[in-house]
């Protein structure tokens, strides 16, 4: 089979069935009006990823309350935003039936900008800190949970990917840094009991089974304590917590993961390759394969860190460009074993039609992402996000931008 059919071939999940195995990640573009209802321009950018025909289109993190907010123009997802979604996701919906669309489900913790939002930790870490959580407050952080993901569900949407990656709060309580004794901390069963409790009072609450659940989980963050170490002080790799907490969120009912890594704060290139050391990117198909091995065979991986490949014009050395570029290479990927559909980031706000293209037999025409990570210090600078090489409204802001703040370096010290 070529690479085309192999990347174009249906997949299930759960009760349904994604068109083909690109799988758009959620990506935050801080867009949204002041009350964190989807904007004119939100909707628009997700009508266009659906008309793009991605199997599944993941919306970016959504914020559980308005004070656990990474961004000061994040979506939120609490009772005054329920009709707001609902037309919001009516509108994506029309504009591909097909495409399955989830939710991020996401809290901020200690990520959570302490100018419009409240700073929380379950362990101060360095260079962060926060206010000490106590049991009843992440009690409560999970009814917010329960009660986001019935909203979700109530507006439509087909699933949710509640977020446990990249250094957010769902993160911080599975690390081995919050090793303070107490309900959801020390031992591993007292950190994965916030993971586990989510998944069953959602399943609980919501009582669909056709709605998807599943999580984007960071492997390794890549620091000391962080995720997938091997102790509260030790950066030292060790998968046995992140493959147990697959498995045990497996038998709550989750049918995808999405691999990641890193923590972005702390550990970038491991989120998000760098074009300067694209082979990065390899390692996150270890880490996409040892989930394949720990999980049952229905349940579907999900890839990350695909962008860096590129039309195959990306830096990588001892292989031809031709297998290498994200089209042959995601494929090879997926013929092998090694994962069941390819998230796309960056890439997707390069090209939102590139699924489309390559069915169109429009491969050609496909605007490849250049690994600029302009988008990323657009989010960095708390401005909109999106793409500067290809749309002229952010090269705009990010000149207009530079010249205000000088270099990003700068503009944080
Ligand atoms: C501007 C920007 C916003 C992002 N927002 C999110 C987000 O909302 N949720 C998330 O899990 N990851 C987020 N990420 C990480 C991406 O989803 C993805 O994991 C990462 O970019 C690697 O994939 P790529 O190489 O295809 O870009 C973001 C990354 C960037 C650059």
């Amino acid at each position: 089979m070529g690479y085309r059919e192999t990347l174009l071939e249906p997949v299930k999940i759960g009760a349904r069935t994604a068109q083909n195995r690109f799988f758009i990640q959620p990506m935050e573009t801080n867009d949204e009006d002041e009350t964190g209802d989807p904007s004119e321009r939100t909707t628009q950018r997700y009508e266009e990823l659906a008309r793009g025909e991605a199997g599944v289109v993941c919306l970016e993190a959504i914020s559980v309350t308005r004070e656990s907010r990474a961004r000061d123009n994040q979506l939120t997802i609490m009772e005054p935003n329920r009709e707001p979604l609902r037309q919001f996701v009516k509108r994506v919906k029309s504009a591909n039936p097909k495409t399955i669309f989830i939710f991020q489900l996401t809290h901020s913790g200690e990520l959570s900008s302490d100018k419009f939002s409240r700073r929380v930790t379950v362990n101060p870490l360095y260079g962060y800190g926060g206010d000490l959580l106590t049991e009843d407050e992440v009690d409560k952080i999970i009814d917010d949970f329960v009660l986001a993901a019935q909203i979700a569900h109530d507006a439509g949407a087909d699933g949710i990917d509640m977020k446990l990656c990249h250094g957010y709060f769902g993160s911080q309580v599975l690390r081995p840094y919050n090793s303070r004794t107490w309900k959801y901390g020390g031992a591993w069963e007292n950190r994965r009991q916030f993971a586990f409790d989510l998944y069953e009072r959602i399943a609980k609450a919501v009582g669909d089974k056709d709605f998807l659940i599943g999580s984007k989980i960071s492997a390794w963050e890549g620091f000391p304590g962080g995720f997938g170490t091997d102790g509260p002080a030790s950066p030292v790799m060790d998968l046995t917590e992140p493959l147990d907490l697959l498995r045990g969120l497996e038998e709550r009912g989750a049918q995808f993961f999405i691999q990641s890594a890193g923590s972005p704060g702390i550990t970038i290139s491991l989120t998000q390759v760098d074009k300067h050391i694209p082979y990065y990117a390899y390692i996150n198909q270890y880490w996409a394969k040892e989930f394949k091995r720990a999980v049952r065979p229905e349940t579907v991986i999900i890839g990350s860190n695909f962008s860096v490949f590129r039309d195959g014009n990306n830096g990588l050395c001892a292989v031809e460009a031709k297998d290498s570029g994200l089209l042959p290479y995601g494929a090879k990927c997926v013929e092998s074993g090694v994962l069941d559909m390819i998230a796309l980031g960056r890439q997707s706000f390069a090209d939102p039609l590139l699924p489309k293209k390559l069915r169109d037999g429009r491969e050609g025409d496909i605007k490849w992402c250049t690994v600029c990570d302009n988008c990323l210090e657009l989010l960095i600078r708390q401005t909109p996000v999106g793409c500067s090489t290809y749309n002229k409204r952010f090269t705009d802001l990010l000149v207009e931008q530079r010249k205000l703040h000088g270099k990003l370096q700068q503009a944080h010290t």
